[in-house]
């Protein structure tokens, strides 16, 4: 090759190098990453990025050389003259992308492996999916339940993911990782929260029609704080202020992502309107305070009319029994008062 094909063909690739970078680095493509393992991942998305836009600089630039250089004049209908291979250019051409998927392999396979092992000192989280919500519960925290995720930043999580219906798809962005919740069977994924700050969580796997609404939150919180709210929340509501705590309970609980209740200044309009509960236990024909207890614990038992069923979870059966008589004291009075 000549000095000045040489030339042309590296400020070509240039060129191309420069404009891809460009669309890569100044579009935000991916979420924050907040967590180690989302880093890792992102580390290994710009690798493949890199070893991506120098293949297409070198492609494109020498395309670029041969429209520019070795076109057919118009008119000229003869062949080209006859090639028989080029053995260094066929070794050449085969032995880098060879070296270049090696490394990706490599490079995701060690990722891969520090992603997936979970060290001794990390809690554990059972996550529930099902139609259409999210419950968390914490084994090492008196099996408190939630239905938004709180992690401790800067300590491992082990998510131990099922279904107990159809399946669904646990997935944060800010965390990178996806796992499929199976009826069944128990799914993990490890996180380790490097920043604060709170992420949503959703379902990435149509499940039916709440599919849309089985959105949650993911709370990383400093390691002492996350200690003094799971201390808090374990501790049962006494028998007697009833009322002030079901309003926490409530609120952790998320009912008002779903319900309205001027009580608690909540005005989701997914499931029926709280504030209507003693006209509903009337059509019902169920005294109040049994027509809430068991709306909570057995959904299914009674559906509102205009409302579909099997929306409402069914996990709430496992509130600890001081929440569910806080929780249940709590409507029967907000809803006298509301109604
Ligand atoms: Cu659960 Cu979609």
């Amino acid at each position: 090759m000549r000095r000045g094909q040489i030339v042309q063909l590296t400020l070509w690739s240039f060129l191309y190098a420069g404009i891809a970078s460009a669309i890569a680095l100044l579009i935000p493509w991916l979420p924050t990453a907040a967590s180690r393992e989302a880093g890792r991942i992102h580390f290994v998305y710009w690798f493949v990025t890199g070893i991506s836009i120098a293949v297409f600089a070198v492609v494109a630039a020498v395309l670029t050389y041969e429209l520019l250089h070795f076109r057919a004049t118009p008119g000229d209908d003869s062949d080209g003259a006859p090639i028989h291979g080029h053995t260094t250019l066929e070794i050449v051409w085969t032995a880098i992308p060879a070296l270049l998927v090696t490394a990706i392999s490599i490079v995701s396979a060690i990722v891969l492996a520090k992603n997936d092992s979970i060290p001794k000192n990390h809690i554990t989280v059972v996550v529930t999916g099902q139609q259409f919500a999210w419950t968390f519960k914490y084994p090492e925290y008196g099996n408190l339940q939630t239905t938004v995720l709180r992690l401790p930043i800067g300590k491992s999580a082990d998510l131990e993911i099922h279904s107990v219906d159809v399946l669904h798809s646990f997935w944060v962005p800010e965390f990178s990782q996806k796992q499929d919740a199976v009826p069944g069977s128990t799914n993990h994924i490890k996180v380790t929260p490097d920043k604060l700050g709170t992420f949503p969580v959703m379902c990435t796997e149509l499940c039916g029609l709440g599919h849309g609404l089985m959105r949650s939150e993911a709370i990383v919180m400093k390691a002492a704080d996350f200690e003094a709210w799971a201390k808090k929340s374990q501790t049962p509501a006494p028998g007697g202020g009833g009322a002030a705590n079901g309003a926490a309970v409530f609120k952790q609980q998320g009912c008002g992502s779903c319900h309205t209740l001027k009580a608690a200044n909540a005005s989701g309009n997914v499931g029926p309107d709280l504030d209507k509960l003693p006209q509903y236990a009337k059509e019902a024909d169920k005294p109040l305070e049994a027509f809430i207890r068991e709306s909570i614990v057995d959904p299914n038992a009674y559906i509102q009319k205009g409302f579909p069923k099997n929306v409402m979870p069914t996990t709430f059966k496992d509130l600890p029994p001081g929440q569910l008589d806080a929780l249940v004291s709590y409507l029967v009075q907000s809803s006298r008062k509301g109604g």
